[in-house]
């Protein structure tokens, strides 16, 4: 069996898990450490080990990350420390581990998991993907291929603020919404990226995705909007296959 290392950091926990790459599945427990509270690049090193550490693991590790990700390095900071802009993630978390560590976007290797292995498999026009979590993170593929950082959770929203502190569950948290009232602010926000793209399937992944049956009547779409298959393991699964492909 080919089985990789996935681990996927978010802005609020950090879970990994061993992938079979055949199958698209976990292969055994998953194993999550709470982000480190200032998420620093030292911090997050550390908690990075103690997964790889809790596996007793040493090969190549595949890593989603919660920024934009140009040749494994960080571009963006929204929802961790700041200083993590210009560190090179890959280098940083393969000396903390001792692996030799492969770094991408953390809604890439989602989109990458669910259209390989998951729902949109098969699928050949426009789809894009949204993780909905403390941030909105996206990828966009057309014809099975993926525009990498999308950043579309950035999209200017109300006086200038970004889309995903309207529409994110973390907006949902902190102004302490009800999921009704997070669910039609999400479907403006479908909406306009409709208006943008004219997807043919759009894929809700991240942590909200598991409560889809309980808002999926207050999304009004033209394009399909289905929850992703793999739920919230996809950016583990896909961070697994970036790393195998590289
Ligand atoms: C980041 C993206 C990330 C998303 C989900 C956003 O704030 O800018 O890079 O994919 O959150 O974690």
């Amino acid at each position: 069996m080919n089985a990789i290392l996935g681990i996927d950091v978010g802005a609020s926990g950090i879970k990994g898990a061993l992938v079979d790459l055949d199958k698209g599945k976990l292969h055994g427990e998953r194993f999550r450490v709470p982000t480190p509270q200032p998420s620093t690049p030292a911090a997050m090193a550390q908690a990075f080990a103690e997964i790889s550490e809790f596996f007793n693991y040493k090969g190549i590790v595949g890593c989603g990350f919660p920024a934009l990700v140009k040749h494994g390095v960080a571009q963006s900071a929204a929802n961790i420390d700041k200083s993590w802009v210009g560190v090179n993630i890959e280098t940083v978390f393969g000396e903390a581990s001792g692996c030799r560590v492969y770094a991408t976007n953390d809604a890439d290797a989602a989109g990458m998991a669910e259209m390989r292995y998951g729902i949109g498999k098969g699928e050949n026009g426009l789809v894009i993907l949204i993780t909905i979590g403390t941030g909105l993170g996206t990828a966009i593929f057309y014809k099975g291929v993926m525009i990498p950082n999308t950043e579309l959770g950035h999209l200017k929203w109300n006086n200038g603020k970004s889309a995903e502190l309207y529409a994110s569950s973390g907006a949902r948290e902190r102004l302490k919404i009800s999921r009704k009232e997070w669910a039609k602010r999400f479907n403006e926000y479908l909406q306009h990226l409709e208006l943008l793209f004219s997807p043919d399937l759009f894929i809700l992944g991240g942590g909200e995705s598991k409560f889809f049956d309980s808002y999926k009547d207050l999304l009004q779409t033209n394009a399909r909007t289905v929850p992703a298959k793999l739920l919230n393991n996809a950016g583990i699964i896909g961070a697994a296959a970036y790393a195998a492909e590289q």
